[in-house]
């Protein structure tokens, strides 16, 4: 690590040393919610990432755990041993969980997708697959992402037909899964989650009427921009405007994915630029009344998915760095929290 990198995350780890109340202390005065993203090895492995999941965020996201190719690896079998590690450590702990995600064409199993399954087949296993894991988790988990990243990225925007869902099913797979969502746990927050719809465009256009017609059947309650962006991103009045549109339908949001990328290699002014991508992100939350919480992809560099994903270019996306010492990053939130 850089030496002025190494000096200002020193004094940060001072400070938090010292007494400075952590992110989720912070955030509680404030009425919000602040967590991230978490991965199952870890969690059991390493005492410095339950430490500062346990003392820095009042809600948190399984990374992979709730996904349905590991949660469902057979049509007759679920496998909860992954996933229910986090349900007790977040109970344990007073953290608020977030399930991530019953319906995803990312993660369908390859007995589904090698499956050649008739539409009313894939409904039926869609059906008892929400169920199932809304009843296991009853309690547990505050909100669902029912359906993530259900839109193309291209004109016209439509619902996703090369997926196994949209195939096998039709475009309504969407709204079948939030039906049985609802009929499976009438209690529990239900959300669509979706990436590049954060500002206005057709994309996020396609987003609102989606959740307008599901809104209609009192099927969606929230709302949730993923916002995998680069450093120096930050919201503008068309996220405002965005934002307020979606309030008005009455769903609360949620930022559930952030990170800010760094292009490699990674220099203090390239941190200082990601600390005010943060700072400015956790601002706009906090000013616009639907949002009810801010969740990171991960906390530390060391457990990132992006040098994966990117080869390598990116990284140093996270607020702690691979020694899980604050970055300025982190100084840059609690001092969002202040205002
Ligand atoms: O655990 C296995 C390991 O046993 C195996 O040896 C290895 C070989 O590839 O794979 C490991 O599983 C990987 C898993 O991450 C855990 O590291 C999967 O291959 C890999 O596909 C999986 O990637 C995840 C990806 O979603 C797909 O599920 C990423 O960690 C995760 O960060 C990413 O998260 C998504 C959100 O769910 C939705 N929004 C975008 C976001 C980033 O892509």
């Amino acid at each position: 690590m850089h030496r002025c990198l190494a000096v200002s995350a020193c004094l940060l780890t001072v400070a938090a040393a010292a007494g400075e109340a952590s992110l989720r202390e912070m955030a509680a005065k404030r009425k919000f919610l602040v967590g991230a993203a978490v991965a199952i090895g870890p969690l059991v492995n390493e005492t410095e990432y339950q430490d500062t999941l346990k003392r820095e965020f009042n809600i948190c996201v399984p990374e992979n755990a709730f996904k349905m190719a590991g949660l469902r690896p057979a049509r007759d079998k679920f496998d909860f041993s992954q996933a229910d590690k986090l349900a007790e450590f977040a109970a344990a702990n007073n953290i608020k969980l977030r399930g991530h995600t019953l319906v995803w064409h990312q993660s369908v199993p390859k007995w589904l997708s090698d499956g050649k399954f008739s539409r009313d087949e894939a409904l039926q296993i869609m059906k008892e697959h929400i169920t199932t894991v809304l009843q296991h988790f009853k309690g547990k988990v505050y909100a669902w992402d029912v359906v993530n990243e259900a839109i193309h990225d291209k004109k016209p925007y439509a619902i996703r037909d090369d997926s196994f869902w949209g195939k096998t099913i039709g475009a309504d797979y969407v709204e079948k899964a939030f039906e049985f969502a609802r009929a499976a746990d009438p209690n529990i927050i239900l959300y669509y989650n979706e990436y590049g719809a954060e500002g206005m465009g057709g994309k996020s256009d396609a987003v609102y009427e989606l959740v307008k017609k599901l809104r209609e059947k009192k099927l969606v309650d929230g709302v949730g921009w993923q916002c995998h962006v680069p450093c120096g991103w930050k919201p503008g009045d068309a996220h405002a405007q965005n934002a307020e549109r979606l309030g008005k339908l009455g769903v609360e949001l949620a930022i559930t994915e952030l990170d800010f990328a760094i292009k490699q290699p990674t220099t203090p002014e390239k941190l200082q630029a990601q600390a005010d991508s943060y700072r400015d992100t956790l601002k706009f939350c906090l000013s616009q009344p639907a949002f009810k919480a801010l969740l990171t992809w991960g906390f530390t560099d060391k457990h990132s998915w992006i040098p994966g994903f990117s080869k390598g270019k990116n990284g140093d996306a996270l607020v702690f760095d691979a020694q899980y010492k604050p970055k300025p990053a982190y100084g840059a939130m609690i001092e969002a929290l202040k205002q």
